[in-house]
């Protein structure tokens, strides 16, 4: 009893000084750099890629709008109500107890998503610095083949040497650690607000020289051709899949970032803008990578080695190659090291809150174990990293559990939480800010996605995704 009240003195203490971010920007900065990462760069193009252009852009844009974005306002609703980090909130908005479990299955799903996130933004900042030192100066004056064939190699040694990937790895983790120690305002506020506009300018220079290429024209027919028939309901789940994973929701991010969003803001229309914003950012660097792969006649299925390989391969062939090179894994290394801030906010701020840690403590301890288990598992080269489970690498295991099965059904409780266990009331009490702004109209809309439209088509392309639809 004693111990309880205890407990819940120190609970108030750390609600009591609970920060929040300072504006209206802010906010939008935060989220917005949360969303933008690896997945406009890597995931998007490479997706584009192989699922056939424009068609594939297409029914991203309706996954977007029809279930991500309710999604994410459900899960601004959820933070900015409570207050709490994912498992508090549902305690605070007084959930069927049931609903603690979305809670803890953000904790454990963006733990399983920085295991691999980190990697691959290891894998990263080493190309910058590939790049810095001139590496793939010497590329441009090889013929095609060879220079594929370096490229390739170069990859490979990247991903599957022995002690430097593990290396690598370690300094995103390492950023990550002291703007996460330094808080909300001091940390992802100020990291965030300055970096977004460097992003979103080295992402125009890019553009403009790529767009600027003979095969320019090839590359924008094939991002906005639009074939119908290339339609199939495996690329219906992976538009989703990437819908949800673009816009970081379906893991309590947006919740914990929701948590922080100040009571003036309008949730409605900073998700709006969040979403329309990231899907400029993804076609823009589209826009930067595919007239270059037209241009030198590559294919545009190369996957997730489009990055890795095409961007050094195609841009050292043009004037000032090597500086583009160096700009794109800059920018690529600021949006994956500012993504993860998002990812590790969310286990951190539940050990806060939940577990009643000093955010230091609790950010060393989960960046600990992203070294120690994302490292182990990730590197083929390391004790763990040969092992398969299903079939699948530690790697593509936990990009498949967190992508294709967590998320959904996270995302699926989310959205029922909202729909089916919250007050009207409520919500439009939170999202118009206490009647202060005039959005009945869109917070109906949003409502009627969320209860109706949003569950059932996150149930059906899970339900296919296991198999169980035929
Ligand atoms: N949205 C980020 C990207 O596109 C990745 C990301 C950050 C994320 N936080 C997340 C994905 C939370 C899922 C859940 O790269």
């Amino acid at each position: 009893m004693i111990l309880k009240e205890m407990k819940n003195i120190e609970k108030n203490k750390v609600q009591k000084k609970r920060e929040t971010f300072s504006s209206g920007i802010a906010v939008f900065f935060a989220t917005l750099s949360s969303a933008v990462g690896l997945g406009n760069i890597w995931k998007f193009p490479s997706m584009v890629g192989t699922n056939g252009g424009g068609a594939f852009i297409l029914v991203y844009l309706v996954a977007v709008l029809l279930v991500s974005l309710p999604v994410m306002i459900s899960e601004f609703y959820i933070g900015r109500r409570s207050r709490r980090n994912t498992v508090g909130a549902f305690d605070k908005l007084n959930a069927p107890p049931f609903f603690k479990i979305v809670g803890y299955l953000g904790v454990i799903s963006t733990s399983l998503i920085l295991f691999f996130y980190s990697a691959v933004s290891g894998w990263v900042y080493s190309y910058l610095f590939k790049a810095i030192k001139g590496d793939f100066k010497e590329l441009g004056s090889l013929t095609m083949d060879q220079a594929t064939d370096k490229i390739t190699k170069a990859f490979d040694t990247t991903i599957g040497g022995n002690i430097s990937p593990m290396l690598w790895q370690l300094i995103p983790i390492l950023f990550v650690t002291i703007i996460i120690i330094a808080g909300v305002k001091q940390g992802i506020e100020k990291v965030t607000k300055t970096s977004m506009p460097i992003l979103f300018l080295l992402i125009i220079i890019t553009c403009v020289i790529a767009l600027s290429l003979d095969g320019a024209s090839q590359g924008i027919d094939f991002l906005l051709k639009i074939d119908l028939s290339t339609i199939t309901p495996s690329m219906v789940l992976a538009a989703l899949g990437l819908a949800f994973f673009k816009l970081s929701i379906g893991v309590g991010t947006m919740i914990t970032y929701g948590s922080y969003i100040t009571d003036d803001n309008s949730m409605i229309g900073n998700a709006f803008k969040v979403m329309l914003s990231d899907t400029l950012v993804s076609i823009t660097v589209g826009l930067a990578i595919f007239p270059a792969v037209f241009t030198f006649g590559l294919e545009p299925t190369e996957g997730p080695a489009l990055l890795f390989n095409t961007i050094p391969l195609v841009f050292s062939r043009i004037p000032f190659g090597n500086l583009l090179i160096i700009i794109f894994f800059l920018l690529t290394s600021l949006a994956a090291t500012m993504s993860m801030l998002s990812l590790v906010e969310v286990p951190v701020a539940f050990l806060i809150e939940e577990v009643n840690i000093k955010r230091k403590t609790a950010v060393i301890f989960i960046m600990s174990i992203t070294a120690i288990v994302g490292v182990l598992t990730v590197h083929p080269q390391s004790i763990l990293g040969n092992i398969k489970v299903l079939g699948l690498s530690f790697f593509d295991l936990f990009d498949y559990i967190s992508s294709n099965i967590l998320m959904p059904v996270t995302g699926l409780l989310i959205i029922i939480f909202v729909g089916y266990f919250t007050r009207k009331s409520d919500i439009y009490n939170e999202l118009s800010n206490n009647h202060s702004l005039r959005n009945k109209w869109t917070i109906r809309i949003f409502y009627l996605l969320a209860k109706y439209l949003a569950p059932i088509l996150i149930l059906i392309v899970f339900l296919n995704s296991l198999g169980l639809l035929g």
